[in-house]
């Protein structure tokens, strides 16, 4: 999958899929399953490490995690989330930061949420050869600071403000926008206004995609589950129930048996006693 296949889509009405993963065997299950492009989102913090917020990922957390996509996929375009820590004192910083996520772990592009006069920034690490995808509305990263998690633009002048600031993302060069919690019909506008694809999270079907967490969709992350994400799994629950039943086995005697045991022959056995002496 390529930035200019997806920009295609956009022109041909066809939806773009999305899902994050943070390791090998996700990825590999999400390229197989025919998904267009795999986020290696800083979601991470809060769904692998535990993380109240996603605040304090760091770009080493974010590297390692995103090598380990990287060797599960063959297909999908490999998208690497700038974690907060990236928006340091420069534009400079945060160019050479993006360079690492193609460098040092193969992906395919960054994704940068909105933050005030980050334009510049988006338009600087375009300018250095590496595509962008933005990401307005509700951005985790400063949510705390901005009244918290629940939806943006639900006035006429919050909305313009979002609409804005897609238009200025795409001014910048970015490749693609994900518009998180925001009213259908504003995600309509701004999906109508734009050349490039729209990815909605929590803004209704009229984007041009659609990305979730991948840990919320199959129920991997039970802590709290969004409104808006449809639970196609509970990996979970099945997870929990796999680990009771070992652990009854184990402790009750019960496994290994007999199919999960590799003996020796009885003959082998004999020359060892005997290689190990008598009483032995
Ligand atoms: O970090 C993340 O997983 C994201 C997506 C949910 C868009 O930013």
């Amino acid at each position: 999958m390529t930035v200019d296949e997806l920009q295609g889509r956009k022109r041909s009405g066809q939806k773009i899929a999305m899902l994050t993963a943070y390791d090998y065997p996700i990825a590999k299950l999400l390229d197989e399953a025919g998904l267009d492009i795999i986020l290696v989102g800083d979601s991470l913090g809060m769904v692998v490490l535990g993380y109240e917020t996603t605040a304090p990922v760091t770009m080493e957390e974010m590297l390692h995690h995103a090598r380990a996509a990287r060797r599960g996929i063959t297909r999908a375009l490999l998208v690497g989330d700038m974690p907060l820590c990236s928006f340091r004192s420069s534009v400079a910083d945060s160019v050479r930061d993006a360079g690492r996520f193609i460098r040092e772990a193969g992906c395919d592009a960054v994704k940068l949420e909105w933050k005030e006069g980050m334009e510049e920034t988006a338009n600087a690490i375009v300018g250095a050869g590496i595509p962008v995808m933005g990401h307005v509305g509700l951005t985790p990263q400063t949510a705390a600071g901005e009244g918290g998690f629940g939806m943006r633009g639900k006035d006429a002048e919050s909305a313009a403000r979002i609409v804005a600031q897609a238009i200025a993302l795409e001014h910048a060069g970015c490749f693609a926008i994900v518009l998180e919690c925001i009213p259908d019909l504003v995600a309509q506008e701004i999906t109508r206004r734009l050349a490039i694809p729209t990815i909605g999270i929590g803004s209704g079907p009229h984007c041009d995609g659609q990305v979730v967490v991948t840990y919320d969709l199959v129920g991997l992350f039970d802590r709290f589950t969004p409104r808006f994400v449809r639970r196609y799994a509970d990996v979970a629950g099945a997870i929990r129930q796999a680990a009771a039943e070992y652990a009854e086995d184990v402790q009750g005697g019960r496994f290994p048996g007999k199919d999960e045991t590799r003996t020796m022959s009885p003959g082998e056995f004999a020359r060892l006693k005997k290689e190990l002496g008598a009483g032995a």
